[in-house]
C-alpha cells in the first residue's frame, strides 16, 4: 500500500492534469516494468518484455494461462455523453511453438472491465471463461491471433485473427496467411495495429511481419459500438494462454492512445488553471494534487503486489513482490494480537484478523512460533514464497520480522476455510456442488502450479481442508506454506521429518526421505473425497462399529459394492450430475492409491477434471501397497490403525 502511494505520487507530478482526465497516450519498448503492468495468472516479465504464459521451452509447461494489463485504467466512454473515445493499440508481438509439434492457443489484445480475473486455459485464451463466456456483464472486447482450431468456437482455421466480444465465437475472422501472408506460431516478429474510429465506429486491424511500417488496408475491419460495452474506466492489456498444446506467447513493445472525449471534471480543472498568483498557486497545486490522488484512487492501481518470478533482471534484493511491514503496524492492525482478533490455530502458528491502520484494508496475519527458524532460513524460504503467485493461493502481501516473531501477512479470505463451511452446519447445504467442484478443480490447478510451473518445485506437505481458503466467490485458495519445503526440480528431496496432518498424510509419509509430490497427491485425494462425501477423513466416535471410519477405505468399499453414489454427501439433494460426481470420486480413490506411483500428477488430475484426458481404471478393491517398512524405527501400525475388509490389517501390514 505505501509502495502504491508512493507510485501515485510519483505518477501524481509529471503528469499533467489534463493529460490525465482527457486523453491516454502510453508507450513501452522493451521495458514493461511490475510498475507499469498488472501481471496475472503465469505471466511474468523477462528482461523488460511480458511473458504472458509460462516459458514451454524451459520447462514442459501445459495449461497455463495469463494476462498482462496497463497498470492505470483508461478513460475510454464519457458516461454524461456517452460517447466513446477513439483508440489505438500497436504493439509487437511473437508466437513461438516448439519445432515439430502443433502449436497452441494463441494471444489477445483485450480491454476488460476488472484487474482481478482471469479465464480459462486453451482456447479461452484466458479471455473468458464458462461463467463469463456470452454473458453481456462480462464487457469484455478481444481481437484474438488465434493458433489452435477449436470447433467449439467455430474457429476457422488454427492461423486466425477475430474479433470477439463476450464471447470466443468471432464476430468476424480472417486466416493470416492468406490476409497477410503471416504464420502466427512461426516465432516471427509480429506488429499489429487496431485502430478505432469512434466516430465512424469502425474497427480495423492491420498485422505485418518484420516490419513497422503499418499497412495500408486491413487485415480486418468491423463495426462495433463499444458504448454499451465499455464502463468510463477500462483495463486494457493482453492475455493467453495453452492447453495441452504450447508455445510462448511474448510482448515486445505497446504503444497505446486513446482521445476525444470531453474532458472529466472541467470545473476542478478550471478552477486549478485559473487560481494564480505565488501564494494561491501553492495551495492550487495542493489542491490538484489531491484531486488527481482522489482520480488516480478511483482508477485504482493494480492491487496485485505482483511479485514475478522469472523476473532474473530485478532480481537482487532477496524479495521482489510482497513488501516489509512494520511490527507496530501489524500489532495496531490486530489490537496487539487481542483474543478476539484470532481466527485460528495451527501446527505452525496461529491466525489473527488485522484492519491496516492506513487504508481500512483487511488482512490474515499468520505468526510463525519464533523457535521454528532463525531469522535467515526464514527469508530464504519467504523468497521463494513470495515467488508463487496463482489465482488459487492465498497471495501473500508482505512480512514481519520484529518481537522475537516471525509475521507473515496474507490477503483476508472473507468466506473463511473449507473445512468450517463443509462442516458448519450438518442439515444445510452451503456449498453446492457448482461450489464444491469449483474448489476441487482449484486445489488442482494450485498444487499443479506448485508442483510443476513454478521455477522451483514446491511440495505443499500439509493440504487439508482447513489449509483451503475461499475468497468472496468461493474460488479456493490454498494457503498455509508454512510446512512448504523446496526442492529444486529434477532433485530427490530430502526431509528430515515427517510433517502433516493425519488423515491426510499419505502411507509412504512415514519414511523418511521418501516424500515426494505424490504425497501432495494423496491429501489432494483425501480432501476431494471429504469435499464429495461431506464426511471427514476419518470419523472417529462413529455410531455404529467399527468406531473409526477411514473415508478412502469406505468410499473403495462402495466402489467395489458398485453403488458409489451412496457415498455423495447428502446433503446435496438432487442437485449433481452423477456422471460428474463419480468422476470426481474416482479420481480422489485414484489419487488415494497405496502406491505413490500408481497415483496420477497433479497435472494429470487437471486433464482428466477438464475432460482433456480420458479417466484411467480405478481398481474395484483398495489394493495393498507394495512396498515394505524398511525404517524399524516407525512402527507403521501407529499410522496405519484401521483395519479394511479384513484384506490387511494393521499389525501385518508390512509383510502384506
Ligand atoms: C469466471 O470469471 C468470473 C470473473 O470474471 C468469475 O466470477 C467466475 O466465478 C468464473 N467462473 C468460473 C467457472 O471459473
Ligand atoms: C506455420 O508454422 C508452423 C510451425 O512452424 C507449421 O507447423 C505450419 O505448417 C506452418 N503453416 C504454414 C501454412 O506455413
Ligand atoms: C525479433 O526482434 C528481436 C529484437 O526486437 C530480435 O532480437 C530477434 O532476433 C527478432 N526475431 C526474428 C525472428 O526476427
Ligand atoms: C471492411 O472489409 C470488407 C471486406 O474485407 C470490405 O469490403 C469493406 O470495404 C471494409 N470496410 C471499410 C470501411 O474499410
Ligand atoms: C511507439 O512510440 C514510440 C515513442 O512514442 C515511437 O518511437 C515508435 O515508433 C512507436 N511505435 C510504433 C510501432 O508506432
Ligand atoms: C462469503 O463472502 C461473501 C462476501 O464477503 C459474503 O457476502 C457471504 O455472506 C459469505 N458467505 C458465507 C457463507 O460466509
Amino acid at each position: 500500500m505505501l509502495f502504491n502511494v508512493f507510485w501515485l505520487l510519483l505518477n501524481a507530478f509529471p503528469i499533467p492534469l489534463l493529460s490525465l482526465t482527457q486523453d491516454t497516450s502510453f508507450s513501452m519498448i522493451h521495458d514493461f516494468t511490475q510498475e507499469n503492468m498488472c501481471l496475472l495468472g503465469s505471466s511474468f516479465i523477462r528482461q523488460g518484455d511480458l511473458e504472458l504464459t509460462l516459458d514451454s521451452t524451459v520447462l514442459p509447461v501445459t495449461f497455463s494461462v495469463g494476462r498482462a494489463l496497463y497498470n492505470n485504467m483508461v478513460r475510454l466512454r464519457d458516461p454524461a455523453s456517452n460517447t466513446v473515445a477513439s483508440f489505438q493499440s500497436v504493439f509487437g508481438f511473437s508466437i513461438q511453438s516448439l519445432t515439430g509439434v502443433a502449436a497452441g492457443d494463441g494471444l489477445a489484445f483485450i480491454i476488460v472491465p476488472d484487474d482481478s480475473s482471469i479465464g480459462s486455459y486453451g482456447g479461452w485464451l484466458g479471455v473468458l471463461n464458462t461463467t463469463t463466456l456470452g454473458n453481456p456483464s462480462s464487457r469484455t472486447f478481444a481481437v484474438e491471433f488465434d493458433t489452435y482450431d477449436n470447433p467449439k468456437f467455430q474457429d476457422l482455421n488454427s492461423n486466425h485473427v477475430g474479433i470477439d466480444i463476450d464471447t470466443m465465437v468471432s464476430s468476424v475472422s480472417v486466416d493470416a496467411w492468406a490476409g497477410a501472408g503471416i504464420n502466427l506460431s512461426e516465432g516471427a516478429n509480429l506488429t499489429a495495429w487496431i485502430d478505432y474510429d469512434a466516430g465512424m465506429k469502425l474497427l480495423e486491424v492491420r498485422l505485418m511481419q518484420n516490419s513497422l511500417q503499418k499497412p495500408l488496408s486491413p487485415l480486418l475491419n468491423a463495426t462495433v459500438d463499444f458504448s454499451q460495452l465499455f464502463d468510463e474506466y477500462m483495463y486494457v492489456g493482453f492475455s493467453a494462454a495453452t492447453g495441452s498444446l504450447v508455445e510462448v506467447h511474448t510482448v515486445y513493445s505497446w504503444n497505446f492512445t486513446a482521445t476525444g472525449l470531453p474532458p472529466v471534471e472541467v470545473l476542478v480543472t478550471g478552477f486549478c488553471i485559473g487560481v494564480g498568483g505565488l501564494l494561491t498557486l501553492s495551495l492550487a497545486v495542493g489542491l490538484c494534487v489531491v484531486v488527481q490522488r482522489k482520480l488516480l484512487r478511483r482508477m485504482e492501481l493494480c492491487s496485485a503486489l505482483a511479485p514475478s518470478y522469472y523476473d532474473h533482471d530485478s532480481g537482487s534484493g532477496l524479495i521482489s513482490g510482497p513488501r516489509k511491514f512494520t511490527y507496530k503496524e501489524l500489532s495496531l492492525a490486530t489490537k496487539d494480537f487481542s483474543s478476539q482478533r484470532l481466527l485460528g490455530m495451527g501446527g505452525s502458528g496461529s491466525v489473527y484478523k488485522g484492519v491496516m491502520p492506513d487504508d481500512g484494508a483487511m488482512v490474515a496475519v499468520k505468526c510463525i512460533s519464533g523457535d521454528s527458524k532463525g531469522k535467515k532460513e526464514f527469508l530464504v524460504e519467504l523468497s521463494i514464497i513470495s515467488k508463487l503467485r496463482h489465482r488459487n493461493l492465498v497471495p501473500l502481501q508482505g512480512w514481519c520480522h520484529g518481537k522475537g516473531q516471525l509475521l507473515l501477512v496474507y490477503d483476508y479470505m472473507p468466506n473463511g476455510s473449507l473445512d468450517k463451511l463443509l462442516f458448519a452446519n450438518p442439515e444445510e447445504c452451503v456449498l453446492c456442488w457448482e461450489r464444491r467442484s469449483k474448489i476441487v478443480i482449484g486445489i488442482a490447478a494450485a498444487l499443479t502450479y506448485l508442483h510443476e510451473e513454478c521455477e522451483q518445485r514446491v511440495l505443499h506437505r500439509d493440504v487439508k481442508a482447513s489449509n483451503v481458503m475461499l475468497d468472496a466467490s468461493f474460488n479456493a485458495r490454498l494457503g498455509d506454506f508454512g510446512l512448504a519445503r523446496l526442492s529444486e526440480h529434477n532433485k530427490s528431496p530430502e526431509t528430515t521429518e515427517i510433517v502433516g496432518t493425519f488423515g491426510y498424510m499419505a502411507p509412504e509419509s512415514t519414511r523418511v526421505g521418501t516424500l515426494t509430490e505424490k504425497s501432495d497427491v494423496f491429501s489432494f485425494g483425501a480432501v476431494t473425497l471429504e469435499i464429495v462425501c461431506g464426511r471427514r477423513p476419518i470419523q472417529r466416535g462413529a455410531a455404529t462399529p467399527p468406531d473409526e471410519i477411514v473415508l478412502v477405505d469406505w468410499v473403495w468399499g462402495l466402489h467395489q459394492k458398485q453403488k458409489l453414489l451412496q457415498a455423495v454427501d447428502p446433503r446435496l439433494g438432487a442437485q449433481h450430475n452423477a456422471e460428474e460426481v463419480t468422476k470426481f470420486l474416482l479420481v480422489g480413490l485414484l489419487c488415494s492409491h497405496p502406491d505413490p506411483d500408481a497415483r496420477p500428477t497433479m497435472r494429470h488430475v487437471m486433464q482428466i477434471l477438464s475432460e482433456d484426458a480420458p479417466l484411467p481404471v480405478v481398481p474395484s478393491s483398495k489394493p495393498v501397497p507394495t512396498y515394505l517398512a524398511t525404517d524399524p524405527s516407525i512402527r507403521l501400525h501407529d499410522i496405519i490403525t484401521v483395519e479394511h475388509d479384513g484384506l490387511c490389517s494393521s499389525s501385518t501390514i508390512s509383510s502384506c
